[in-house]
């Protein structure tokens, strides 16, 4: 198959990736290199009361460091919960051997990403001055503190990338604050923890890595060493979504699903996304709809949109979700297709925006919101029109 080879291109990624079933007790000798004060943030309570995070700090203190407990997130994290951080980093932190431990899923890290890049870049006391489109330009020009990140559920990726997705309810937005320099430091993911998060986490979670997979494949900006990372990540994972979700002890379907999250965040970090992201952005702002769910029912879309500029893309795409060959690229293309829709229905997600919360009126607005950084990268260019109809037939 005839894919596309971009033969010029820059890869960044963790300097140091530890995976494996129960790596998390190692977390103080991987972290030795990083400091010896610990500022931890860290997401569900859950966490506190399986006692993974006595456990952690336990690895920590054998090896002589500190944990300071900084603060938990439950939310996707908004402007107002980087701006409080961060300034408690300010006020303790910050000193040489001070670094950020982020456990829990992408919300717990992006938090940590944005607070560790606001504790040494200084210029505004607010995050949103940093963020893409609505800040007022400031960029991170000094190394943010060190960030260890342990992922807890199997999705976002964001253990992976140079950006921290951060909200506002008033002015209503969704952007990020992006630097090379903000990638974690070090990463551990550890497929244990993910055994707790239940069923429609899984499925919302699973099913953005699947479309953080396929979108940074057919992007605009895909770039070769991303390519190949995708098509094992998805060879893993279409096999392992249904499973995890299924029977969340499964330490094979969690161990596939854990490696296809992190690789999912490798790629898009290097490669971009597209539509499904972008619109899930706004179904987020517009809608309260948490992103992985918003990703989930926007990708059969995205595909069908991109099939005719993607065809033999998307064809190879095919054959690597559905495990065989198929005479043609139509064939393939269409195999993809059927086999996401197939996996969305297994998993509970929803077909129709109204399903999600969404009103007609509500369409223009979510238009509007959906155009930033992800939308850019989309092989098809889309005008307001056309997504406001694309939107409209999926009420
Ligand atoms: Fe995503």
């Amino acid at each position: 198959m005839n894919v596309s080879f971009r033969s010029t291109y820059d890869f960044l990624a963790p300097s140091r990736i530890s995976f494996g079933w129960g790596r998390r007790r190692e977390a103080g000798s991987l972290a030795r290199s990083l400091g010896h004060r610990a500022f931890l943030i860290h997401g569900s309570e859950a966490l506190e009361r399986l006692g993974i995070v006595e456990e952690i700090a336990e690895s920590l203190r054998k090896e002589g460091i500190e944990t300071v407990r900084l603060g938990t997130i439950d939310h996707e994290p908004l402007v107002e919960d980087v701006d409080r951080m961060s300034a408690l980093l300010r006020e303790s932190g910050g000193t040489p051997g001070d670094f950020l431990l982020a456990l829990g899923g992408g919300s717990a890290i992006d938090l940590a990403k944005a607070s560790a890049a606001m504790a040494t870049n200084r210029r505004s006391l607010t995050v949103k001055d940093y963020l893409e489109g609505v800040g007022s330009g400031l960029q991170v020009e000094a190394d943010p503190l060190p960030l260890l990140a342990m992922p807890t559920t199997a999705g976002t990726g964001s253990e992976a990338t140079k950006n921290a997705v951060i909200s506002s309810r008033r002015p209503p937005f969704k952007k990020s604050i992006r630097s090379d320099r903000m990638v974690p430091r070090a990463v551990i993911v550890d497929p244990e923890l993910s055994v707790s998060v239940p069923p429609e986490v899984t499925a919302a979670t699973g099913m953005d890595a699947i479309t953080q997979l396929v979108e940074s494949y057919i992007s605009l900006r895909a770039s070769p060493i991303p390519q190949a990372i995708a098509l094992q990540g998805l060879a893993l994972a279409a096999p392992s979504i249904v499973r995890a979700y299924r029977s969340g002890s499964d330490r094979d379907a969690r161990e596939k699903m854990s490696h296809a999250a992190l690789l999912s965040g490798l790629a898009l970090a290097n490669s971009g996304l597209g539509m499904a992201h972008g619109v899930a952005a706004a179904l987020g702002i517009h809608a309260n709809v948490p992103h992985g769910l918003a990703c989930a029912v926007m990708l059969p879309v995205a595909l069908r949109v991109n099939l005719e500029v993607r065809e033999a893309e998307i064809g190879l795409l095919g054959e690597v979700l559905c495990g065989r060959r198929f005479g043609s690229s139509a064939e393939g293309a269409t195999a993809a297709l059927e086999k996401v829709e197939e996996l969305c229905a297994a998993v509970g997600i929803p077909r129709r925006l109204r399903d999600l919360g969404v009103r007609r009126e509500q369409l223009p607005a979510i238009v509007e919101s959906s155009r930033g950084s992800s939308m850019s990268g989309n092989p098809r260019q889309l005008s307001d029109a056309e997504l406001g109809a694309i939107l409209e037939s999926m009420l």
